[in-house]
């Protein structure tokens, strides 16, 4: 059966327009999940209903069925053509979270007896050390919790194991808005944690075995996880997995070894035609610089009113962090922004202060306004 053709929904190459994409009044700075774009949403809110003229919605098609087929194929494509990712890697669209990969790529790869390393630059990076302990030797090269968490470390601050199975990092630290600018240098391959950053800028994939990402900061809904990893690694494993445990499984059934999450693999194909129409990586990438400089000018030229919490050099373009003088006016500045239709500006319940969130969808007329809301901020309470 060949799928209708319409102007929306599967089966079209034009995806959601790239034009003024913010149109609801408050700016969503939630850390996840977060901002999604707008004409992703409509277009959403249509195929829910009937997609591609078939007269059944998207959460109701058949994971198995020709519409479905389409969807999940584009999806892959256009998440390859996107990244420029290729055949010697498998593309996967995974349940459970980014946590469930802390638990697969160890049960996967590190053996009994067998060491892997985990760059420590925050909660998320331990809690998948934390995981990987459970089936082999942790090394860790770098712990950055005695400086709280406020940078990604230097070659030289870094010390490393003669053999590991793979060299593990979290690219963006959403609680403390740390990110690594460049991948760490390693012998071991590399696996990253890219949840709060994913196709927010280019990633190497050359220099990288596993690239993983929960979707619910920049990719889509909450429910799936996008994986990419390189094929030769499928038939590597340590032992013996039940099959969704096992990548090679995943990957021989195409991400369908049992029902997908089918509406998140459908909104993420769609974020990724989204993320073309923006101009591609590189444009979207220009377009973050740009929104977190105006967020960090902000604060540094708030004569000291604002601290950031990441040391400059390692500043996240997706998770600006900051503090006030006080955590009672943190509060403040809290509950009063979100009296000026600014949501979700609480820090994380373990960090404290506060958090910008602005990933790819963010508007950046957003960040203008938070930022003149932060300096009126500063000129009544300092
Ligand atoms: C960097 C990072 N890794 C992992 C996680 C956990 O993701 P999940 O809730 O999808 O398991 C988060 C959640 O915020 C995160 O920010």
């Amino acid at each position: 059966m060949s799928v209708p053709t319409t102007t929306t929904g599967v089966s079209t190459r034009s995806g959601p327009a790239a034009a003024t994409d913010f149109e609801r009044g408050v700016l969503n700075f939630s850390a996840g999940p977060a901002v999604l774009p707008e004409s992703v949403l409509r277009q959403a809110r249509h195929d829910l209903w009937d997609i591609a003229g078939t007269g059944i919605g998207i959460l109701e098609h058949s994971h198995r069925g020709p519409v479905f087929d389409r969807v999940i194929e584009e999806a892959e494509a256009d998440c390859r053509r996107l990244a420029g990712i290729g055949d010697d890697f498998a593309v996967l669209f995974l349940q459970g979270g980014a946590s469930l990969q802390f638990a697969m790529i160890p049960a996967n790869f590190l053996a009994d007896g067998a060491t892997a390393e985990y760059a420590i630059t925050g909660v998320w990076a331990k809690k998948a050390a934390e995981a990987a302990a459970l089936y082999g030797s942790v090394h860790v090269p770098f712990d950055g919790k005695g400086s709280g968490y406020d940078h990604t470390p230097a070659r030289s601050e870094m010390t490393t194991a003669p053999a590991a199975a793979y060299f593990h990092y979290c690219s963006n630290n959403t609680i403390y808005g740390t990110r690594w600018q460049a991948p760490p240098v390693s012998d071991h391959p590399l696996v990253a944690d890219t949840s709060s950053e994913m196709f927010s800028r280019r990633y190497d994939f050359a220099r990288h075995a596993i690239i993983y990402a929960g979707a619910q900061k920049n990719l889509g809904p909450a429910g799936v996880t996008l994986v990419i990893i390189r094929r030769d690694l499928l038939d590597r494993a340590v032992r013996k997995l039940p099959p969704m445990l096992s990548y090679a499984v995943h990957a021989k059934d195409g991400s369908r070894h049992n029902t997908p999450p089918t509406f998140g693999i459908y909104l993420m194909g769609l974020v990724f035609r989204w993320i073309e129409a923006q101009g591609g990586l590189d444009a979207v990438e220009r377009r973050n610089e740009e929104k977190a400089a105006v967020l960090y000018r902000a604060i540094d030229e708030s004569g000291g009113f604002y601290r950031g919490v990441a040391r400059p050099d390692c500043r996240s373009t997706m998770n600006v962090t900051f503090r006030t003088p006080s955590p009672a006016l943190d509060d403040r500045f809290a509950d009063e922004a979100a009296k000026h239709g600014m949501d979700g500006l609480k820090g994380h319940r373990s960090a404290g202060g506060l958090r910008a969130s602005i990933y790819n969808a963010f508007p950046a007329s957003g960040c203008a306004t938070l930022a003149q809301f932060m300096r009126a901020f500063a000129a009544a309470n300092g």
